[in-house]
């Protein structure tokens, strides 16, 4: 995890150190995709209060190693942590599933796009590596029995 992570992400910032203390977060769910019993890349996804009646769902980490990349791994973790999120909505009031991408990444941009992620509008500063920080969000759909 720390070695992919620090492969992948060395262009926006100093991220190997960081997402191992995101793995053992309380609250933080981990969901690592395998081929032939090989880890070959994982997501990450929290639950963050908005307000005091409505959350969000928070992909703070998608990665895929270089090897793996342009099969189809990406979409499947990022429909993942759709999925689970969706699953969450059934329980709590959860408004949409969030995620920040450099401007620069445009191959992870196309999958969040044509996975239903739109750009959130506003500033959001820059990452380490100097790209600008975007925001995308997709609506969670609130289930029939939402609470
Ligand atoms: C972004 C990332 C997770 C995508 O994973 P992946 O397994 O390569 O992606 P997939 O094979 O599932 O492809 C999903 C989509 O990504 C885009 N994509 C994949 N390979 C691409 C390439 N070579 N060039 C441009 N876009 C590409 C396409 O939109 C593709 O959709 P399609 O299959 O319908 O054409 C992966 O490239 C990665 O780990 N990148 C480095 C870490 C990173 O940038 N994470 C996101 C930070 S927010």
């Amino acid at each position: 995890m720390r070695d992919l992570a620090g492969e992948v992400f060395a262009p926006f910032g100093n991220y190997r150190p960081l997402l191992p203390k995101w793995f053992r977060t309380r609250g933080v769910l981990t969901f690592v995709s395998e081929l032939g019993g090989e880890p070959t890349g994982y997501v990450m996804v929290a639950f963050f209060e908005e307000s005091a009646s409505q959350m969000v769902a928070d992909v703070l980490a998608i990665a895929v190693a270089p090897a793996f990349q342009g099969r189809g791994i990406g979409r499947m973790l990022l429909q993942h942590a759709i999925a689970i999120s969706e699953e969450a909505a059934e329980r709590f009031s959860i408004r949409a599933i969030r995620l920040s991408v450099a401007n620069t990444n445009s191959r992870a941009r196309s999958l969040f796009f044509s996975s239903g992620f739109a750009d959130v509008p506003g500033d959001f500063g820059t990452y380490e590596g100097g790209q600008k920080a975007l925001h995308m969000e997709r609506p969670i759909a609130q289930p029939a029995n939402a609470p």
